[in-house]
């Protein structure tokens, strides 16, 4: 077995030549013990412990399991990177899944045009459900919601008999599968798409531990980088120096040391508060008032605001905002002292 990318196949045959079939029947019963001693975390961002979440719906009743594909994200590209090269890993991840907690159903849940490889061994069908090109329609409680035939958005509670994982966690699964927690421990990495001011904007594959000038050399600096947003548009600004403890959704934007830090953030809240779904209080009116407050540089109240949103949601995107907020405030001090 190789790095994630480097598995890369398109027929399933290929596949197999490739990365080995999978240990059926062996590894049946035995995934969620693999799973937790791998110390596999989630990939679509919130970095939840994979296992405690197969163990939950194991115990359900008629449990389903939904690859979640939507990469509402809109620096990422990592999730359909994946997708258009290895196929077969996160279909074998979907499987051993839907397997290890005793579902009927599966379904794939994705941009629109997405298209995965129909395979004889796979022991379920897969249900395709287009997500909208919204940045909370990936949120899992919105996912869930889609599958359940309602509008993707984000509700106040998840359901413990649907089980949501990123496509990466599923790739992830498949790998553990195949080669067990001891090579999973040894060789943990991560997609990462790396965007901004640098030469090479794309998806790498990064050793978990690394530093943000480690991932600014593998895409090359276009010219010198303040700070790198890691994370996404929920996540924290970096000096390079820095290591990285939580990629998040492995999300990494190389800011130019000429541009401002907070114009660039102020940008990003502006979008956010736009995208949610405006349900709850603090997104109907905290994140609006605090992307007014940036615009205005009322930075006083953009501090309280922030402590107002936080936490205050049924789902985390105002706790989300906060962060990328306070990052902001404290990576670029200089410039709203
Ligand atoms: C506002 C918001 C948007 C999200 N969008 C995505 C997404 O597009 N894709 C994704 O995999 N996870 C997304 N997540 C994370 C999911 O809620 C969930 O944690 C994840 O899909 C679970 O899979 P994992 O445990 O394999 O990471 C989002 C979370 C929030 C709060
Ligand atoms: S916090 Fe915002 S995005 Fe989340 S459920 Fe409430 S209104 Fe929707």
């Amino acid at each position: 077995m190789r790095p994630l990318l480097d598995a890369a196949a398109r027929s399933e045959d290929e596949h197999i030549a490739r990365n080995g079939p999978l240990p059926w029947p062996s590894i049946r019963g035995a995934l969620i013990g693999a799973v937790q001693e791998a110390g596999l975390t989630g990939r679509g961002g919130a970095n939840f412990p994979t296992w405690r979440k197969l163990a939950r719906t194991a115990v359900t009743d008629h449990p389903v399991v939904i690859a979640n594909a939507a990469e509402g994200e809109p620096a990422s590209r990592k999730d359909k990177v994946l997708l258009e090269h290895c196929p077969h890993l996160v279909l074998d991840g979907l499987q051993l899944a839907a397997d290890a907690v005793g579902a009927d159903r599966v379904y794939l849940y994705g941009p629109k045009g997405i298209v995965v490889p129909k395979r004889k061994s796979d022991r379920h069908p897969i249900v395709h459900v287009t997500a909208p090109d919204a940045f909370t329609a990936g949120e899992s409680s919105a996912v869930m919601a889609a599958v359940a035939g309602r509008p993707a958005k984000p509700t106040d509670r998840g359901r413990d008999d649907m089980l949501v994982q990123n496509v990466e966690t599923l790739a992830r699964i498949a790998q553990i599968a195949r080669c067990g927690p001891r090579w999973f421990r040894q060789h943990d990495t991560y997609l990462a798409t790396i965007s901004g001011a640098v030469r090479r904007p794309g998806v790498y594959e990064v050793a978990r531990g690394a530093t943000v000038q480690q991932l600014l050399d593998l895409a090359g600096e276009s010219e010198p980088v303040k700070a790198v947003l890691v994370g996404g548009y929920h996540g924290t600004w970096l000096r390079p120096h820095d290591t990285i403890a939580d990629p998040g959704a492995g999300v990494a934007i190389a800011l130019p040391a000429k541009e401002s830090g907070l114009a660039r953030t102020t940008e990003i809240v502006r979008y956010l508060a736009v995208q949610s779904v405006k349900q709850c209080g603090p997104c109907r009116f905290g994140l609006p008032a605090l992307a007014e407050a940036m615009t205005r540089h009322q930075w006083p109240q953009v501090n309280q605001l922030v402590g107002l949103v936080d936490g205050r949601g049924a789902c985390h995107h105002p706790d989300g905002t906060a962060r990328l907020v306070r990052s902001a405030m404290a990576a670029f001090e200089g410039e709203w002292r």
